[in-house]
């Protein structure tokens, strides 16, 4: 392929976008984490894309032993319920839901023992009605900026693993985590050095699947 004119190394930057995985058995839950390092991640993800260059996004990165196990067992509650749900209702449809879940388990019991979390909320402006609008604009200004911190964390050495299913329990997270009422939440990332460095681009149904010209039609 030819890019003229652009200063990016494009083999570096196809296995950055498309072998950055959720990691879950290979986070080293033993290994330091250099805080600083974290950091510099986050600064990098605040050149996300955000709504009105707003800058909604409130981030909390939890270390605190204790926190994180409140946090743990809110994740591991949540997940249980889940797996009821999936048992109660899986058609073979829910396959991928239940291949996904195998390998989520592993987070469930151990989330406490992520040695990084870092909370990604929103503080609400005065105009927000919980329109799909609003909405859309509070977690469109701040998973751009996730994925830019797991991307940076990536090319650095640390994995990272989006989490969400602790929402089910959104009200008691921000308790824990004493948030003021105006904040809303998008989402949890689990934070440690990565065991290994080969990750391989996933399986995913193919572009003619999910792409269509000018309008979907019937
Ligand atoms: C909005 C969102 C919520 C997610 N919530 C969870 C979660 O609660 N627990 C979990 O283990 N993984 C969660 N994931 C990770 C997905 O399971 C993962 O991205 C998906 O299975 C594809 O795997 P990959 O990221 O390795 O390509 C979430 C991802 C996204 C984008």
């Amino acid at each position: 392929m030819t890019v003229p004119d652009v200063d990016l190394d494009q083999a570096t930057v196809k296995a950055l976008l498309t072998t950055t995985r959720s990691v879950r058995r290979r986070l080293d839950l033993d290994a330091p984490l250099d805080l600083a390092e974290v950091r510099a991640c986050l600064g990098i993800a605040l050149q996300a894309p955000n709504g009105s260059n707003s800058q909604v996004w409130r981030w909390i990165l939890v270390t605190d032993p204790a926190q994180r196990r409140r946090l743990g067992d809110l994740y591991r509650r949540a997940n249980a319920e889940y797996a009821a749900y999936l048992q109660a209702h899986a058609t073979p449809a829910d396959l991928d839901a239940q291949r996904s879940l195998a390998s989520s388990t592993v987070l469930w019991d151990r989330l406490a023992e992520v040695p990084a979390l870092l909370v990604a909320c929103y503080e609400r402006p005065d105009w927000f009605d919980g329109s799909t609008y609003a909405q859309a604009s509070m977690d469109g200004s701040v998973f751009p900026a996730i994925w830019s911190f797991m991307l940076a964390c990536r090319a650095r050495g640390i994995g990272t693993c989006l989490v969400t299913s602790h929402l089910r329990f959104e009200r008691e997270v921000a308790e824990i985590l004493e948030l003021p009422e105006t904040f809303g939440q998008a989402g949890l990332v689990a934070i440690a050095r990565l065991r290994g460095h080969t990750f391989q681009p996933a399986a995913r149904a193919p572009l003619e699947q999910v792409l269509r010209t000018d309008r979907w039609g019937r």
